[in-house]
């Protein structure tokens, strides 16, 4: 959802913008660029395409100079097109800015500039703000910029620079996220870690109405009415190869494999003998975690598919009533909470503009927060009163993979401790379920090693046009997600649906052309009449591809096809049925030649409403 990355050191800026870009390439590709200031002249250059495309046009002899920012583009106002790719300058050429966000108040904004004679050169919102700043400009960029910001509504992420004070870079933030690098002889601002990894691992989080001021080697943030706001600085325990492909194809296909390794971290220390040990993480006391009378799940796309995971747990094991929700949807259905509820917002990047929406409802209305995200220091993590890491380490790959599975097992972290705090389950049995979940990365091992399978089977369904993925229970939003994954990145159209729902409407598509995808690891709940919708689909002449238990014989007389997994217990293995799925998409896509990493249209952090 666009990417901002600025630098202002002692190094030639533009090689080091290029590369912090295509570290950022997986929240915006449709158009890209780069300001510097050359000789107290601000130099540009943009272009709708690929960062690589891009680069190789740009001259960077002639883009001199040690001060600059970039941009990479998911257009939201205005079309695809080389004029409205960022960044953007004013009427002097001295100013030129990159943004990230919407400005809501824009056409009023623009309306009023025109009138004072600015001439405008694109159509997108973002170009009304270096107007402005360009209308406040009195000798200081910074206070420009304070001023302008002053007039604007809506959310930014914004890099200034300006060809009369080459020596500053000035960043603002509200409502989009934006960090401040602190390297040693350099300052970097960027929407999101990987873009800085290379230069520094210490940075600075920007609140909203925020600005900072870099020079190379020094940083002062402050509100927008000018008062200085003393920052902590953080440690990123990010690894920059973390954020690196190592060998692989594609990172999607790298954070697949990733997933036993991740799923380690994600138990790491949380575990101790026959207990949970995430006491010291949850900023809620007992008594306010006793007190819980219901949970709502927030979240988005596959997040959210982790949510409704999450209801399932909560409700089976800690037998508290549990609710999933869009966060889109929830706080504009004007949703009844009290200081007895437990919101939970669950969020791989902790940006996502729709699930912060709809934290800040529920914080409005005194519920407690409790947020699961994979990246520290991340919006949602430092606005909830409680977080619970994923541990996931940075996930590239537009389609999420790693993110997923390690909130499946912080959900199911937090329900055993919940048993145990309300006494739902005995010791004996958390010890049992404890057990089967140290099980998982080794297991997760076994399900990659049969990748092959897996790509034999990509092989032979790569031109299919549409897909139904089904399931039962626990088993239903591993559906969803398995159909998200394959149309996300292959383009086929894919649906998810609980398989007793088929007959209610999805059995009409099935004939000979149409692959049905069965989620049905053996469970003493629905396993027999999962068994029934495969027999259901035979008779209609689909392709049964099912997802099952080792040692099940009694579905593979049922299924064309057959993908094993190791046994564990009914919830545990939605975990491990989840892998063949991502592997199916991920190979699927590979073979239709689309761009695994980086699908049409969609972006990783998903920073607008
Ligand atoms: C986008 C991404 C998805 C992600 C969703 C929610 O749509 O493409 O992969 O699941 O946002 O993102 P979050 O960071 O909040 O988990």
């Amino acid at each position: 959802m666009c990417g901002i990355i600025g630098y202002i050191g002692n190094e030639k800026a533009a090689p080091i913008l290029i590369k912090g870009l295509k570290n950022l390439e997986y929240r915006g590709y449709d158009s890209a660029g780069i300001s510097t200031i050359s000789k107290n002249n601000i130099i540009i250059e943009k272009d709708t395409g690929k960062i690589d495309e891009i680069e190789k046009k740009i001259n960077f002899d002639s883009m001199g100079g040690s001060v600059g920012i970039s941009h990479c583009r998911w257009a939201t106002h205005g079309n695809v097109t080389k004029e409205n790719a960022h960044p953007h300058t004013d009427c002097t050429g001295k100013i030129s800015i990159v943004h990230n966000g919407i400005i809501e108040n824009f056409s009023e904004l623009k309306e009023k500039l025109i009138k004072k004679g600015h001439k405008f050169s694109s159509t997108t919102d973002t170009e009304v703000i270096v107007h402005l700043i360009e209308e406040h400009y009195k000798g200081s960029i910074e206070e420009a910029a304070r001023n302008a910001l002053k007039e604007v509504e809506g959310s930014y992420a914004l890099g200034v620079i300006c060809s009369d004070e080459p020596d500053k870079l000035i960043a603002a933030r509200n409502e989009s996220p934006l960090i401040v690098g602190i390297g040693k002889n350099s300052m970097l601002i960027a929407s999101d870690v990987p873009a800085i990894l290379d230069y520094t691992n210490k940075v600075a989080y920007l609140d909203d109405k925020e600005i900072a001021v870099l020079t190379k080697d020094h940083f002062k943030i402050t509100d927008l009415n000018n008062n200085v706001k003393n920052k902590d600085v953080h440690t990123i325990e990010w690894a920059k190869e973390a954020a690196q492909k190592s060998g692989y194809k594609h990172f999607m296909l790298k954070e697949i494999y990733e997933q036993p390794r991740v799923i380690t971290e994600t138990l790491n220390g949380r575990i101790e003998g026959g207990s949970i040990n995430i006491k010291e993480e949850l900023n809620l006391s007992d008594k306010e975690l006793l007190e819980i009378n219901r949970i709502i799940i927030v979240a988005c796309g596959t997040s959210w598919h982790a949510g409704l995971a999450g209801e399932f747990m909560f409700e089976e094991l800690a037998k508290i009533p549990a609710e999933v929700e869009y966060a889109s949807e929830f706080r504009y259905r004007h949703p009844v909470l009290d200081d007895k509820t437990l919101v939970i917002a669950i969020s791989q990047s902790g940006e996502t503009a729709d699930t912060l929406a709809a934290m800040k409802e529920a914080k409005k209305q005194n519920a407690m927060i409790l947020s699961i995200c994979n990246v520290k220091g991340s919006t949602i993590a430092r606005g909830s009163d409680s977080v619970l890491y994923t541990h996931a380490g940075p996930e590239i790959g537009v389609a999420s993979t790693k993110a997923f599975t390690s909130q499946l097992v912080v959900l199911y972290l937090l329900t055993l401790y919940l048993s145990k705090l309300r006494n739902t389950l005995n010791d004996e049995k958390i010890l049992d379920l404890i057990a089967h979940l140290r099980k998982l990365p080794l297991q997760l091992e076994s399900v990659l090693s049969n990748d092959n399978k897996v790509k034999e089977l990509a092989e032979l369904y790569s031109d299919k046009t549409n897909a139904l993925y089904l399931g039962r229970g626990i088993n239903y939003p591993i559906a969803l997600e398995g159909a998200l994954k394959l149309k996300e990145i292959s383009y086929i159209h894919a649906e998810g649906y609980p398989a007793a729902e088929m007959k209610h409407g999805p059995i009409a598509l099935i004939d000979k052309e149409m692959p049905v995808v069965f989620v049905a690891p053996k469970d003493i709940y629905t396993y027999k009449k999962v068994l029934g919708n495969i027999e259901e689909v035979k008779a209609r002449g689909g392709i049964v591809i099912a997802i099952a238990t080792e040692g099940d014989e009694e579905i593979r007389k049922k299924a064309d096809h057959i993908i094993y997994i190791p046994k564990n217990l009914y919830t545990l293995s939605s975990i491990l049925a989840v892998v063949p799925l991502q592997l199916l998409a991920y190979h699927i896509a590979d073979k239709r030649g689309c761009n695994v990493d980086k699908p049409r249209n969609l972006a990783k952090s998903v920073t607008v409403e």
